[in-house]
């Protein structure tokens, strides 16, 4: 502490507001969108629904779920020069680093209706990037092996859409799988708010200088990238394809876990806030089970993960730390069997996160008590001292 700041590194224990939109108990594993346990949400709801709870607060009628459903297909074709913006990228970029650029790209589009103070506006841009993102996030996929841009079809449902966008050919017919498309449905029902969060407080401290949504959705994306946040998803997959190049020695790898070696860490495992197994996890372990086990050959990374769980959760290593799985453990899993490569999974992280980028944005736009986010710091460089000419020096 020094004078009138105290200094919590990481914000381990600061709240930077007040909110309505969800709820977590990180000891006892609770998560709810405003107020609806994620369990029932998941079982019971859809991914456009949920979208629809956390923007507005409550569960939607049949007509308005179908007005925000018929708002959102409306929009789902980018505009034709954003086509020509995926062919100045190499086929090797990032899918993360082309959907942040694509997402500021996008607004360049829209200059007359990027006013956040206009809730109007604020709602037809969170339309057009409900719309958008999984087009733009297809398009990155198609962009890395060569194929076509295909066009969206808006006889499709939301997430049928996303599927024949991205593994559609204009070659063949493409039929989606309804079980996949439900479990998809789901996982983006899993992912699609967590409070404050490291991507969901860029969000907002971008979008507390008044920078318009796309600007605040952007840098979300860029920070949900990171290995440490989304990135989670593929570096797991990475974690465990090691494992089992490695002769799949899973005790070995969590010996060199608790030596701290040059921070390998059980990725997937620990949270900043779920000091319990994270809800999330749970259902998707579930999911995982299911997903596999239809597959012809069973994967043996899902064996070595279910070994690795085993291992941390009797491990007074991770048990005094407090280590569970956490939303990324499984889900990498279920989107390979999918079809998805892994640079594509926390691409498939975003596309869900983004209704609660947009609900907290929003919460964040109309509160009266809302001021630009500006923290203070603690100064540990140089005291005063005086400027010394070059041929001096
Ligand atoms: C997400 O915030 C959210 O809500 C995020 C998210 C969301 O929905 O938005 O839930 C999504 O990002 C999930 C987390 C995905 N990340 C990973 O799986 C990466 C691996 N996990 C860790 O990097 C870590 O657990 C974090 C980043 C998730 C949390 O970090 P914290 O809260 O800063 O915890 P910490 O680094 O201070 O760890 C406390 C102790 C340390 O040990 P000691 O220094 O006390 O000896 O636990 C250890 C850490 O070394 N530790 C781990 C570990 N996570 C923490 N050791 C091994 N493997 C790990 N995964």
């Amino acid at each position: 502490e020094t004078g009138f700041v105290t200094l919590d590194q990481g914000f381990v224990n600061t709240a930077s507001t007040t909110s309505a939109i969800t709820y977590i108990d990180g000891d006892q594993g609770i998560l709810r969108y405003r107020g609806y346990p994620i369990e029932q949400l998941a079982e019971k709801s859809t991914f456009l629904e949920v979208s629809y709870l956390l923007m507005n607060g409550e569960l939607p009628t049949a007509a308005q779920l179908q007005d925000f459903a018929d708002k959102i297909r409306v929009h789902t074709l980018l505009q034709e020069e954003m086509r020509t913006f995926f062919s100045s990228f190499p086929r090797n970029a990032h899918p993360m680093s082309v959907l942040s650029s694509a997402v500021t790209a996008l607004s360049t589009f829209y200059q007359d209706a990027l006013d956040p103070l206009d809730s109007e506006q604020v709602d037809i841009s969170a339309i057009r990037l409900m719309a958008k993102l999984p087009t733009i996030a297809a398009y990155t996929y198609k962009k890395s092996i060569g194929h076509p841009l295909p066009y969206p079809d808006n006889s499709l449902d939301y997430v049928e859409n996303f599927l024949r966008l991205t593994f559609g050919l204009p070659t063949v017919q493409y039929h989606v799988d309804p079980k996949v498309a439900k479990i998809l449905d789901m996982l983006f029902i899993l992912h699609a708010d967590h409070e404050q969060n490291c991507s969901t407080s860029s969000v907002r401290l971008v979008g507390s200088s008044q920078a318009n949504l796309f600007a605040s959705i952007s840098a979300g994306i860029g920070a949900l990238s990171g290995p440490l946040h989304g990135g989670a998803n593929a570096a797991v997959l990475e974690m465990l394809e090691q494992i089992r190049k490695d002769g799949g020695d899973v005790n070995s790898f969590v010996t060199r876990v608790k030596n701290k070696e040059k921070g390998v860490k059980l990725m997937g495992f620990g949270h900043r806030v779920y000091k319990n197994y994270d809800p999330r996890a749970a259902i998707v372990k579930k999911a995982a089970q299911e997903m596999l086990s239809t597959l012809d050959k069973p994967d043996p990374l899902l064996e070595i993960a279910f070994k690795l769980e085993e291992i941390a959760l009797s491990d007074e290593y991770f048990i005094s730390r407090k280590l569970y799985p956490n939303v990324d453990f499984y889900t990498g899993l279920i989107y390979k069997a999918m079809g998805f490569p892994t640079d594509m999974f926390t691409v498939l992280f975003a596309i869900g996160r983004l209704p609660g980028w947009i609900a907290q944005y929003r919460e964040m736009m109309v509160d009266p008590a809302n001021k630009i986010g500006r923290p203070r710091q603690i100064y540990t460089g140089s005291p005063v001292r005086d400027f010394v000419p070059v041929e001096q020096r």
